[in-house]
C-alpha cells in the first residue's frame, strides 16, 4: 500500500524526533521510567524489556514485579522494587510484556491505568484489555497510551484479525480505544486515535525471534518517558528495532539480546 497519507519516517526525521543530551543534563530530567514486565515464569520478559528502556533517552529506569532479583542481576543500574506501589516517581509505564493472567498481572495493570502517565501496553496487558472493566478503565483515561499488539493479540482485542488492510484495522482500534496502535508486522503500523498513519520502513525478519517485541516494549515507554507524543514514540521505536535487527543481523542469527545491544550503536550512527 503506497496511500500517501501513511508517513514513512526517514532516517532524519528519527534523528529530529530523538532528544538531544547537553551539559544541563540530569538523570530526573531526561525522563523515569516503570517497567512492570515479566513474571516468575517469564523473567526474561523483564529482562529484556528494561534492556529496551536502558537503551532509550530515560535517565532512570525503575522496574516493579517479581522479577525483580533477575533484572537487577542482569541491569545494576535498574533501581527495582517488588511491589508495583513501591515503585516510586516515573514518568511513563510499560506494562504487561510476560506478565501473566493471573490477579496479580490484573492488578498491576489497573494500577497503571490508574495513573495519570503515558502507558505501553504490551502481550497479557493485552489479553487482560479484553476484560470489559478493564477497557472501561482504558477508555476513561486521558493521558497517552499506545497499544503493542501483534497479530493475535491484536485479533483477540480488536475482534477482528487485522486482515489484508492493515492500515484501516489499526485506525479502527485506535479510534475505538483512545489509544495509539502500533500493530507489528514485517511493516510495522502505527495509527492515531484522531487518523495518523505510519509505516516502519526498517522491519526485518532477523527480528521475528521470541522476545525481541519485550526489548520494543521497553524502548518505547523509555522515549515517551522522554517526552515524545506518543504516536512519535512509537513510529521511533520501531524505526531503531529495526535498525537494531538488520545491525545485529550482520553477525549472525539473531536473539532479543542481540537486538537490544544493538539498539545503542545504531543510535549513535543515526544521531552521530
Ligand atoms: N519481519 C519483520 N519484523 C518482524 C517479523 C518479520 N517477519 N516477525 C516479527 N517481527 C517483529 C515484530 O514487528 C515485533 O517487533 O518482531 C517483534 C516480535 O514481537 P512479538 O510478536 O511481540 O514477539 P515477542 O514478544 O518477542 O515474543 C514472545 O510474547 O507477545 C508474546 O505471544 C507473544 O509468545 C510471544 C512472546
Ligand atoms: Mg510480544
Amino acid at each position: 500500500r503506497t496511500d500517501p497519507a501513511i508517513l514513512v519516517p526517514d532516517r532524519a526525521d528519527i534523528a529530529r524526533a530523538l532528544p538531544k543530551h547537553g551539559p544541563g543534563d540530569e538523570k530526573y530530567t531526561r525522563g523515569v521510567v516503570g517497567i512492570a514486565t515479566g513474571s516468575a515464569t517469564y523473567p526474561g520478559a523483564a529482562i529484556l524489556s528494561t534492556w529496551g528502556a536502558l537503551a532509550g533517552p530515560a535517565g532512570l529506569v525503575r522496574y516493579a514485579g517479581s522479577a525483580r532479583e533477575a533484572v537487577v542481576q542482569a541491569h545494576p543500574s535498574v533501581i527495582a522494587t517488588d511491589r508495583l506501589a513501591d515503585a516510586g516517581r516515573v514518568q511513563a509505564w510499560v506494562v504487561g510484556s510476560g506478565l501473566g493472567t493471573d490477579d496479580a498481572a490484573a492488578t498491576a495493570v489497573r494500577m497503571v491505568l490508574a495513573t495519570s502517565l503515558p502507558v505501553v501496553l504490551d502481550a497479557d496487558a493485552l489479553n487482560l484489555l479484553v476484560d470489559g472493566a478493564m477497557a472501561d478503565l482504558m477508555r476513561g483515561r486521558s493521558a497517552p497510551m499506545v497499544l503493542t499488539p501483534h497479530d493475535r493479540e491484536f485479533a483477540r482485542l480488536a475482534g477482528e484479525e487485522p486482515g489484508a488492510d492493515r492500515v484501516g484495522a489499526a485506525l479502527r482500534l485506535a479510534a475505538h480505544t483512545n489509544a495509539v496502535v502500533l500493530l507489528k508486522g514485517d511493516r510495522t503500523i502505527v495509527a492515531t486515535p484522531n487518523g495518523l498513519t505510519y509505516a516502519n520502513p526498517t522491519g526485518t525478519a532477523a527480528l521475528a525471534t521470541g522476545g525481541t517485541g519485550d526489548v520494543l516494549a521497553g524502548l518505547l515507554g523509555s522515549l515517551l518517558a522522554g517526552g515524545l507524543r506518543p504516536e512519535v514514540a512509537a513510529i521511533t521505536a520501531a524505526y531503531l528495532h529495526g535498525l537494531a535487527g538488520r545491525e545485529a543481523a550482520r553477525h549472525g542469527p539473531v536473539t532479543a539480546p542481540d537486538v537490544a545491544a544493538a539498539l545503542r550503536p545504531v543510535q549513535a550512527a543515526l544521531t552521530g
